[in-house]
């Protein structure tokens, strides 16, 4: 049953109101001795003329309070409505147990398509810090989508293409060795890269023979793709690494290339539909009109860029994918370039640009504090973090439970999920001052509180080793108990919102209440020497906690180890 619908109809049936509205005017106090759902009616004042006391009185005294309910009372303006425990218990509990690892799914989306394009590193470019944020934020959002019942669809739109690789092809030839990269891999590509740069500063002809090389390899030059292949390959294996520990894999890796053949088809269209101009000669989309710098479409050279190879790719996804949403996940320092292309694309004629294509910019993570300062440009940079994450925790670990079994694999899991809640615990847009006392701290606002917290649920659950499946919820009314069921009973309405927003944090939020709201009534209250009834209750509660936290940090990308 839905409490929140339930008020609203007697309330509207009191008040000969309209449901909708008055289920969208309900709120939730922040203090439950507020009550659990209050109505404000200073809203209704005009139109009843009277006074919002007294229309609260009026509403109040018309209802009969239902057995759901324990009381209803008014406080001021509010009507404060305060909901029957036991029942609330049962009712809740009943659901969540019912669904118990799919509480919270839902079938919104029907099974239309949301294609997410994250991750996206740049071939022989560093994988850096907000490469790993983007792929964080929109593997969360693939699994939110689909858990709502969307047919999410990821795509890692490498950059396995541009003028980088004209540079390394040019500092390959003159300093390359394949023996030097076999080894090295990617950190001996990026060693060629930084080597191409410290030569041009002094000698422009570096850079034009690197263009050189990009114009050979778009003609089809078999050296120069053979050189290209070759780079992307050591890239992706690398890559694959950091894809791995996270556990992330792509319906797509179709990266910038796949648009070569694809542009050209896509800036005659433009030219046909009028929205090209020429500038300085230059082909570019005017915008002068909404307020934005022009999107540059072909150089003067004729090469295409950025934004126009991001619209072929749209055009073709659209046709391909027929999603409903195509999200872009980047640093926010690309905002403009993302709100551009849209435009084009909107003026193209394509009415879905409108509304179908989101832009889901996020901050980026400082490390003032953290030693990863001084190793910028180190392209192993995101390998290393994740193991620095992992070794301070198997520290931890090493200290606060030397008999676990299975060691390692725990703290791989806690280390990983650490790095990853951090990066999901915020508003995106929030710049994070990294810290790695705050991201790694047992008994803080983190990723492995809550692994801790989903632990020792399962613990509790083992060491009781009984069958509570007839356990009679409606037991549980104490306030710890309560808050708890309330938090557990809301999730599905948060990983809504959090689609909403695109906002994951609000699913990592909203399980560190769970996880808080849990310890709290585990340290007040006991569930194993507790009378029998209440045992099984408690025992009841504490697996649709598991079974929530678990889900939510499912959804989040982390792992629940059952012990830890
Ligand atoms: N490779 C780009 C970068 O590292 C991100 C690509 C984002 N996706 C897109 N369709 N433009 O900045």
């Amino acid at each position: 049953m839905n409490f929140k619908y339930e008020i609203a109809k007697l309330i509207a049936t009191a008040a000969n109101l309209d449901e909708k509205e008055t289920e969208q005017a309900l709120e939730i106090p922040p203090e439950s001795e507020m009550g659990d759902f209050a109505f404000p009616c200073f809203r209704l004042a005009k139109e009843m003329r009277q006074a919002p006391p007294a229309i609260a009185e009026n509403i109040r005294k018309q209802i009969e309070t239902p057995d759901f309910l324990d009381r209803v009372v008014t406080k001021g303006p509010y009507l404060n409505f305060f909901v029957d425990r036991g029942y609330f218990a049962k009712a809740a509990l009943s659901v969540i147990a019912n669904k118990g690892d799919r509480f919270g799914s839902s079938n919104i989306g029907g099974g239309s398509c949301v294609v997410i394009d994250y991750s996206a590193p740049n071939v022989a470019k560093p994988f850096h810090i907000g490469h790993l944020r983007s792929t964080v934020i929109g593997h969360a959002l693939y699994n939110i989508f689909n858990f709502l019942g969307y047919k999410s669809f990821s795509i890692n739109y490498i950059g396995d293409w541009g003028t980088q690789f004209g540079k390394i092809i040019t500092a390959y030839e003159r300093w390359g060795c394949d023996d030097e990269i076999k080894q090295g891999g990617i950190t001996a590509l990026l060693k060629l890269y930084i080597k191409f740069h410290e030569e041009a500063d002094k000698d422009p002809a570096f850079d034009e023979e690197a263009r050189g090389w990009l114009v050979k390899m778009e003609q089809g030059d078999e050296y120069a793709l053979k050189l290209w292949k070759w780079f992307l390959d050591i890239s992706m294996e690398e890559y694959q690494k950091i894809y791995t520990r996270l556990d992330i894999s792509f319906d797509s890796y179709n990266g910038e290339s796949f648009y070569n053949d694809k542009m050209m088809p896509v800036v005659e269209e433009m030219k046909a539909k009028d929205v090209l101009v020429e500038s300085d000669g230059a082909m570019i989309v005017d915008l002068e009109a909404y307020k934005m710098p022009p999107c540059l479409i072909l150089r003067r050279d004729g090469g295409t860029l950025y934004p126009t190879r991001d619209i072929a790719s749209v055009l073709y996804r659209k046709n391909e994918y027929n999603f409903v949403k195509a999200i872009y996940v980047t640093g926010h320092e690309q905002m403009l370039h993302f709100a551009q292309w849209f435009k084009v694309v909107e003026l193209m004629g394509y009415e879905w640009a409108k509304d179908q294509l989101i832009h889901v910019p996020f901050g980026f993570i400082n490390f003032a504090q953290g030693k990863l300062s001084t190793r910028k440009g180190n392209v192993l940079l995101m390998e290393d973090f994740l193991n620095d994450a992992v070794a301070r925790i198997g520290e931890i670990i090493e200290k606060k439970n030397p008999d676990l079994a299975n060691k390692e694999k725990v703290a791989e899991q806690v280390g990983i999920g650490a790095v990853i809640f951090n990066d999901l615990y915020n508003n995106r847009i929030k710049d994070i001052e990294f810290s790695w006392e705050r991201m790694l701290n047992f008994d803080g606002e983190t990723g492995p509180y809550v692994q801790y917290t989903h632990a020792r649920c399962n613990s509790v659950l083992n060491k009781a080793n009984v069958d509570f499946s007839t356990a009679d919820a409606s037991k549980l009314t104490e306030d710890e108990e309560f808050e708890l069921i309330k938090v557990l009973y809301t999730f599905p309405e948060r990983i809504i919102e959090a689609a909403n927003k695109y906002e994951p944090f609000i699913v990592s939020r909203h399980i560190m209440q769970v996880a808080q709201a849990y310890n709290k009534f585990y340290h007040n209250n006991r569930i194993l020497q507790a009378e029998e009834d209440i045992k099984l209750a408690r025992l009841m509660l504490t697996k649709c906690t598991k079974d929530v936290i678990c889900t939510g940090l499912g959804l989040l990308g982390i792992k629940s180890p059952s012990e830890m």
